[in-house]
């Protein structure tokens, strides 16, 4: 029996609220704002004052919703756990006690001896105020038990009354719509193996449509790289709950007794700031972890949209050469280089150096690119490969397939490409092996790793494989880490198809799509950074027009974009010219300089009343000073533009706020404001946060920066 009545956790900001019942699993009876010291009298008064009520036509005690919702609670919406043994369905009662408690974070056992199941239940305050949930289950008892699903969920208020989702389509990642909360159960889900494009990404529960610096959100993400469940629960007789959780298919978790399914991380933002305040949660958890990238994030040149596979020696040596003269640091070759890739049809799954297009290897470009002082890196898909390599003509047997479905049914195939089941050891070892002497021969410092394409009927020895496929992935990635200490590497998945915190406990960037058209980025950069900060965010100056969309854009633009996340180019840089050679190389050197604090400081939206203004800020920690950026995606409404008002800056200091042209002046309307007369202004940090800024009238597609320093 458990022995507390109330356990509170508190962190930055955030509290959360435990009910301990005699017999059962404890209930959160507040998951927000930091409620203080809290005394045992407020406590049951709390208690009392968010009991619920008995309403007639429903149960006939005034019990809670506890962590792990079940029918066997009395719960209508959706169960946190279901799950049979041999067919027939398990409806435990849980006995439970908190094992481990530290002020901002516990761990629970709950048993049920009749059912023969163990639940371990971990619920932690981590820094900046963002809540992981995850639990774990057990089999003590006789038979097989398989879990359909088991799901982290937390109450949100019914004052949380529209509801969020994310889609997306290939350059298009990240998509939001906002409806009003749908009543009943809502879930979102993929099956597609990885994220995906459409990934449900983030859901949101907020008071009103959401807004970037104001308002009540909640926020759920689900730290899994492939199959996702995302649920609400609004029903009329209960609180409503937010959750996610891994989608397994039928027969994929069968557990044998004394087998445990452990489910991945779900992370909850709260905030009453809004879109912004989520952000900054997740911001400050990543930025605490010991794995994140601590050296300067290094302007990269990455040859796809260069050279295609269209790999010459000599080309890709002279490219090298005009990057290190810009000022890039990291020099990427992308898909192309390996036996038999002349193009997307065969190839994956061999990785030795193509002698036809590389006759000395690419130990020659390897050497240049180090000698130049850039780093060297390297793409890989390496849960891939085609039917055309040497790979599946030894292994047939290596493939994640349905064998009915190989070679693919006419129209179903995906990119010509199949997956390596991972979870076979022989595969597994393989791709270590090749992948590691590569790295070590080679002194590549920087993996680009590729996943592209859904996993369709993606059978291991007869059972769905995607979940041991997920979790062999991540054993990959962190042994080839742990075996070469110093290789970044980099989650692309046909651009940002997989982004989520569960491959980047292992990956130290992710690329975020294959849209380098700036508009477009625009959009689906500030989607992506409301999970993860810029220095994980891979942006790169593209040429115009832009090959994904055909949209011409000026190089002011593209750079202004790309120095919102970790920045660098995607673009033949041979076939610059003298001016944009000049304006690239200053793009450099303002990258190096501000990258400090671009990639360190809190993330603002500053809002704006005008649907064609993007406007963006980052403040640094100690507000010493803040960059701002103002994008125009169309014609502004208004000849007399709005005012932008500086968040984030210190009311109490003075600031002198400037514009950066060394990306390139914005072409603007022929009067412009007074205050630009100089170039720049000096004013108290309340002016430029309270009034703000006249702004310029942009023309269509312009970007202005303004850096403010305090005076
Ligand atoms: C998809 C990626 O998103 C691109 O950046 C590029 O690496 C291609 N794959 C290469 O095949």
């Amino acid at each position: 029996m458990n022995t507390r009545t109330w356990t509170v956790l508190r962190r930055d900001g955030v509290s959360i609220v435990l009910a301990h019942p005699e017999a059962g699993l404890p209930a959160v009876l507040h998951w927000g704002a930091d409620l203080g010291d809290l005394t045992d009298a407020d406590l049951a008064a709390l208690d009392r004052a968010t009991a619920r009520q008995t309403a007639p036509g429903t149960l006939d005690a005034a019990w809670r919703v506890p962590l792990v919702p079940q029918e066997s609670d009395g719960w209508a919406g959706r169960p946190g756990l279901l799950a049979t043994r041999d067919g027939r369905p398990v409806f435990p009662r849980w006995t439970s006690a908190v094992e481990h408690e530290d002020g901002h974070g516990l761990r629970l056992a709950a048993t049920d001896a009749d059912s023969g199941l163990v639940l371990r239940t971990s619920l932690e305050i981590g820094a900046g105020g963002l809540v992981l949930l995850d639990h774990e289950i057990e089999h003590v008892g006789e038979g097989v038990l398989e879990v359909a699903w088991l799901e982290a969920a937390l109450p949100v208020p019914k004052s949380a009354d529209h509801l969020t989702q994310f889609t997306g389509r290939w350059a298009r990642e990240k998509a939001p719509l906002t409806a009003p909360m749908p009543r009943g159960t809502t879930v979102r889900e993929t099956r597609r193996g990885r994220g995906g494009h459409d990934s449900p990404w983030v859901t949101l529960a907020s008071e009103g449509a959401p807004r970037d610096r104001d308002g009540g959100v909640w926020a759920v993400h689900l730290g899994w790289s492939a199959d996702v469940r995302h649920r609400t629960d609004r029903l009329t007789e209960h609180v409503s709950l937010l959750g996610a959780g891994e989608l397994v298919r039928p027969g994929e978790i069968r557990l044998a007794p004394g087998e445990a399914y452990r489910t991945p991380t779900a992370y909850f933002s709260w905030s009453d700031t809004g879109l912004d305040g989520v952000a900054d949660r997740f911001h400050t958890w990543m930025r605490a972890r010991p794995q994140h990238p601590g050296t300067p994030r290094p302007l990269v040149l990455n040859t796809w949209e260069a050279v295609y596979f269209d790999h010459d020696p000599a080309r890709l040596e002279a490219l090298a050469r005009k990057a290190a003269a810009v000022g890039v640091e990291r020099f990427v070759l992308d898909d192309g280089w390996f036996h038999l890739r002349r193009d997307d049809t065969a190839g994956l799954g061999d990785w030795e150096v193509d002698p036809a297009v590389w006759p000395d290897g690419l130990g020659p470009l390897a050497d240049l690119v180090h000698g130049l002082g850039m780093q060297f890196g390297l793409w890989f898909e390496p849960e891939m490969v085609n039917l055309d390599s040497d790979l599946a003509r030894a292994h047939p047997d290596w493939l994640l397939a349905n064998p009915a479905s190989v070679p693919a049914p006419e129209g179903l195939s995906f990119r010509t490409q199949y997956v390596l089941d991972l979870a076979h050891p022989g595969a597994w070892e393989h791709l270590r092996s090749r992948m590691s002497a590569l790295v070590g021969a080679l002194g590549i410092d920087f993996v680009k790793w590729d996943h592209n394409r859904d996993l369709v009927e993606a059978v291991h020895e007869g059972r769905p494989g995607t979940h041991e496929q997920t979790l062999a992935a991540y054993r990959l990635i962190a042994r080839l880490k742990a075996d070469h200490p110093g290789l970044e590497i980099e989650s692309c998945s046909s651009g940002g198809a997989r982004t989520d915190l569960g491959i980047l406990q292992y990956t130290d960037r992710v690329w975020a799509s294959d849209s380098n058209d700036p508009v477009e980025r625009q959009e689906i950069q500030r989607w992506t950074e409301l999970v993860l900060p810029p220095e994980l965010i891979g942006a790169h100056v593209g040429p115009s027009p832009a090959h994904s969309s055909g949209r011409a854009t000026p190089l002011s633009y593209r750079i202004a974009t790309s120095l919102q996340g970790s920045a660098g180019f995607e673009w033949d840089l041979l076939a610059c010219d003298e001016e944009e050679t000049a304006r690239i190389t200053a793009f450099a050197a303002l990258y190096k300089e501000l990258r400090g604090l671009l990639h360190t400081g809190a993330v603002v939206h500053p809002e704006t009343v005008d649907p064609a203004l993007r406007v963006r800020g980052v403040v640094a920690p100690d507000r010493s000073e803040a960059v701002y950026t103002v994008c125009t995606t169309a014609s502004l409404e208004d000849a007399l533009t709005e005012r932008l008002r500086l968040d984030g800056l210190d009311p109490e200091r003075r600031y002198r706020v400037r514009v950066r042209e060394e990306i390139g002046a914005a072409q603007r309307g022929w009067v412009h404001p007074q205050w630009l007369d100089g170039g720049e202004t000096v004013l108290p940090g309340r002016v430029l946060t309270g009034i703000g800024l006249q702004l310029p009238t942009l023309w269509p597609v312009q970007a202005l920066m303004l850096h403010a320093t305090a005076v």
